[in-house]
C-alpha cells in the first residue's frame, strides 16, 4: 500500500488557496517546534462567512496537503463550523496519513482556530476563551 493517499499527493502537488490575503480579518500562524515547520492562514470573513482563505505553509508535503484540504473545508462556511474543524476531519478528508504525519494535520487546525481567534480579537467579538483551549 501506499504510504500517501492519492488525495494527499493531489493536494500536495496541487495546493488550493496557496498564498496570502492582504487585507485579511484573521491571520493565525502556528509552528512545530520538532520538525520546525510553519503553517500561516489568512482568512477573509463577511457577515460570519468565510469568504476566502489562504495559506503559506513552510513544510512538508503532509502539511501543505492539510493545509489546501483544511482551506477546501472552511471555504464558504460560517466561523462557527470553522471553529469546529478538527484535524481529524482533515485527515479523513485526506483518505488518512501516515501515523508519523498526523501532526501535520494538527498544525492546520491550530492555525486556524488561531485565526478565528484573531479575527475575534480584532473585532471586539466576545467568546468562550474554552473554545481556543491551546492559546498563551
Ligand atoms: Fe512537521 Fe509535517 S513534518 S508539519
Amino acid at each position: 500500500m501506499a504510504l500517501y493517499s492519492e488525495k494527499v499527493m493531489d493536494h500536495f502537488r496541487n495546493p488550493r488557496n496557496i498564498g496570502a490575503i492582504e487585507d485579511a480579518d484573521g491571520v493565525g500562524e502556528v509552528g512545530n517546534s520538532v520538525c520546525g515547520d510553519i503553517m500561516k492562514i489568512y482568512l477573509k470573513i463577511d457577515d460570519d462567512i468565510i469568504t476566502d482563505v489562504k495559506f503559506e505553509t513552510f513544510g512538508c508535503g503532509s502539511a501543505i496537503a492539510s493545509s489546501s484540504m483544511a482551506t477546501e473545508l472552511i471555504k464558504g462556511k460560517p466561523v462557527s463550523e470553522a471553529l469546529e474543524l478538527t484535524n481529524k476531519a482533515v485527515v479523513e478528508a485526506l483518505d488518512g496519513l501516515p501515523a508519523h504525519k498526523i501532526h501535520c494535520s494538527v498544525l492546520a487546525e491550530e492555525a486556524i482556530k488561531k485565526a478565528l481567534k484573531d479575527y475575534y480579537d480584532k473585532n471586539g467579538i466576545a467568546y468562550d476563551p474554552a473554545i481556543f483551549p491551546d492559546e498563551d
